[in-house]
């Protein structure tokens, strides 16, 4: 049979800031993980990944650095080369999208897709900064917002009270580059229609899924734009920083960042076969049917993976002789979150992978975050779980298997593999144990359930503790020498299986247990069987993992305790200030969802003596219906306000949480309705 070829992706992280352990988590891990299990199995596979490194924010930084993008560039695809490096990551190639191979390869892709006729040409209005010399994107324009004064808003969106309007109706727009004010001006640009693929796109989505069994993030994340329905989506935009536009009079165009990104990963395979000095071979993973292409992201990049990259392919493949394979899959994870609160660049919260990596080794930090991987929900990194990770796990049960059995070994057998003799129960059950669980770990990698496979790698290791224990070779030495030799050398058959199964998680760990055991490793199927012969001599044992002690993690913890969120200077007021609000109980009627509005409800409240109409922000916190009876908190003198149009009698009080979700004040004694609140 001919073996199995696989292709892999992770993300391309942007090369404008250090990775952080969120990155690790989402998109590096769990893929680094499934790679090499899978070199081990009879697999030709082969690992791409790269510094995505054009777009708007490298422009930016490098502008406030006064230094050239490129500059930018070279320093964070260097320093996150080395840290992705330093954690074990092995990427057959980490190349990098400003080089000419990619530049080429995305103009191409582009040049099919115009020569066939399908890009739009549309001209539009943009916000210009005639200082800083060129078109804003949205996030860098604001202003006061037409509707409720909010000063902060985006040219085309008010994030506080939700209305969408034209960017010539923003008020006082200042570009955030330079703090000058932006004038709108006319420019055109060139749209893939997505929305002609959208009945392949869903095919091939609901085909993928049911043979491959999509993650139910990604597949309801689909679902969600195919009903919403498929845009045109521009794939050029106005810029120095990136790949050009290769059409006469395009000049200060260069392609959309997403659009040739995604592409990145094909030139980073063409660009790794060109250093093996087999060009063409790339074409042996793209372009061949037989290929299974798995894509690893995080969940912000999905459209990007499942709709707007199968799409380009689609539309190459459409044109072309030589086509391409779409994803299999693509497992992409939720988020991670450090000590409660998202990891935030600009806030500086969060530690990055090479701080991490200058104060404790790779593979505790690898285990810590195989074991807690944000595959079905966010899960947060903690210190305190990362110590207890390492102390209680791999120290106390790992570890310790691992330094009695060789302890033993060298005492009573001068570090020569014993023979076994008579097996009893519990030995032939160990040895059933072993040689199943290779199987059972790679099912579950298979299956990109990496975090449940992380924890039966460490059941392996609690089951030999557990069977060391069991069979008390400290006595056995004394009375029966013979069954000691067979515990110990059953103990030795695991470490070798151990060594194996733990190395695509602990792949440092995994090598020094090899030299240890002075072996190499086999098929990832063998590695169940007894694989030490009867008199095979082990070197010296090395200490696998050291205990951290609660010092050096309180250091930690303080240095990265919640900066105080800045306490809001709030103004006192007299007593009979606070009772001029009017806060009454309310019960919810009717709730309904705004047009337009995908943050605003329409309640109808009842106050006892009258019924309210009150707008509310919460529609991303609540389904409607759930909210209906609840008995809530009215500020019930507030002046009505119009909010799109919808007339608003007061305002209900609720909480908001760090992750932006808002919970309704909810009084659930028996109170009637209109009940002054004080
Ligand atoms: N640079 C993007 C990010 O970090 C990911 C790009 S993935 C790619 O979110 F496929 F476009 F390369
Ligand atoms: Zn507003």
């Amino acid at each position: 049979m001919s073996k199995e070829k696989i292709l892999v992706t992770s993300a391309l992280p942007y090369a404008n800031g250090p990775i952080h352990l969120g990155h690790l988590s989402g998109a590096y891990l769990p893929a680094d993980i499934f790679v090499r299990y899978k070199r081990l199995t009879n697999t030709d596979i082969i690992y791409v990944c790269g510094s995505d490194e054009h777009g708007v924010p490298i422009t930016i930084t490098a502008e406030k650095e006064k230094v050239t993008p490129q500059v930018i560039i070279n320093r964070y695809h260097e320093s996150n080369k080395a840290a992705f490096d330093k954690f074990g990551m092995s990427f057959d190639i980490y190349s990098r999208t400003s080089l000419p191979i990619h530049h080429k390869t995305a103009q191409e892709f582009f040049l099919s897709f115009y020569e066939q006729g399908i890009l739009n040409e549309k001209k539009t209005f943009h916000f210009y900064d005639a200082k800083a010399g060129m078109f804003l994107p949205d996030r860098y324009v604001e202003g006061t917002c037409p509707k409720c004064g909010y000063e902060e808003a985006r040219s085309d969106e008010c994030e506080k009270c939700g209305s969408l309007y034209d960017p010539s109706e923003l008020i006082n727009p200042k570009s955030k580059v330079t703090g000058e004010t932006p004038e709108l001006k006319e420019t055109s640009h060139w749209y893939f229609p997505l929305g002609k693929y959208q009945e392949r796109l869903e095919k091939y989505v609901k085909e993928s899924d049911r043979k491959y069994k999509w993650k139910d993030n990604v597949r309801q994340y689909c679902y969600g734009w195919f009903k919403d329905g498929l845009k045109d989506r521009a794939v050029t935009r106005d810029l120095d920083w990136g790949v050009k536009v290769p059409l006469d009079g395009a000049d200060g165009k260069v392609l959309y960042v997403w659009f040739e990104a995604v592409l990145g990963y094909i030139s980073a395979t063409k660009e790794l076969f060109r250093e093996k000095g087999n060009e063409e071979e790339w074409r042996n993973y793209w372009q061949n049917s037989d290929t299974r292409y798995i894509a690893f992201i995080g969940k912000d990049n999905i459209v990007f993976h499942t709709i707007i990259f199968p799409a380009m392919l689609m539309a190459w493949n459409d044109a072309n002789e030589d086509k391409f394979i779409l994803p299999e899959n693509v497992p992409a994870n939720e988020f991670l979150n450090f000590e409660g609160k998202k990891f935030s660049k600009s806030r500086g919260w969060g530690i990055d992978v090479q701080e991490f990596l200058d104060l404790f080794p790779a593979d505790i930090l690898r285990y810590t975050l195989g074991a807690n991987l944000p595959e079905g929900k966010d899960t947060d990194f903690y210190w305190k779980e990362f110590q207890s990770k390492n102390n209680s796990e791999l120290a106390d049960i790992f570890g310790n298997f691992v330094n009695r059995t060789f302890t033993f070994a060298h005492k009573h057998f001068d570090g020569k593999v014993p023979a076994r003799g008579k097996l009893e129960n519990i030995d032939e059950e160990m040895l059933e144990l072993i040689e199943s669980y290779p199987a059972k770990i790679g099912a579950l990698i298979d299956s990109y359930k990496i975090k449940d496979s992380v924890f039966e790698m460490m059941s392996l290791a609690r089951a030999a503790n557990k069977y060391f224990n069991d069979s008390e070779p400290w006595k056995s030495v004394k009375t029966d020498k013979e069954k000691c030799g067979t515990t110990i050398n059953i103990c030795l058959q695991t470490i070798y299986t151990l060594a194996e199964v733990f190395s695509p998680v602990l792949p440092f760990t995994s090598d020094k247990l090899f030299k240890m055991l002075n072996a190499e490793k086999t098929s990832w199927q063998e590695s169940g069987k007894s694989n030490l012969g009867d008199g095979h001599q082990i070197n010296k044992a090395e200490i696998l993992f050291t205990k951290i002690d609660d010092k050096v993690i309180e250091e930690q913890i303080n240095k990265w305790s919640k900066p105080e969120e800045e306490e809001e200077k709030v103004s006192q007021i007299t007593f009979d200030e606070f009772m001029k609000v009017d806060l009454k109980i309310a019960k919810v009627l009717q709730a309904e969802k705004i047009k337009k509005s995908n943050k605003l409800l329409k309640l109808q409240v009842d106050l006892g003596k009258e019924k309210r109409q009150v707008v509310a922000g919460i529609a991303q916190s609540y389904e409607p219906e759930s909210l209906i009876g609840k008995k809530i908190v009215l500020v019930a003198n507030l002046q009505p306000a119009k909010l799109f149009g919808v007339e608003s009698q007061g305002m209900i009080l609720a909480i908001e949480d760090e992750s932006g979700k808002l919970s309704v004040l909810e009084v659930d004694t028996e109170v009637k309705v209109g009940t002054k609140v004080r």
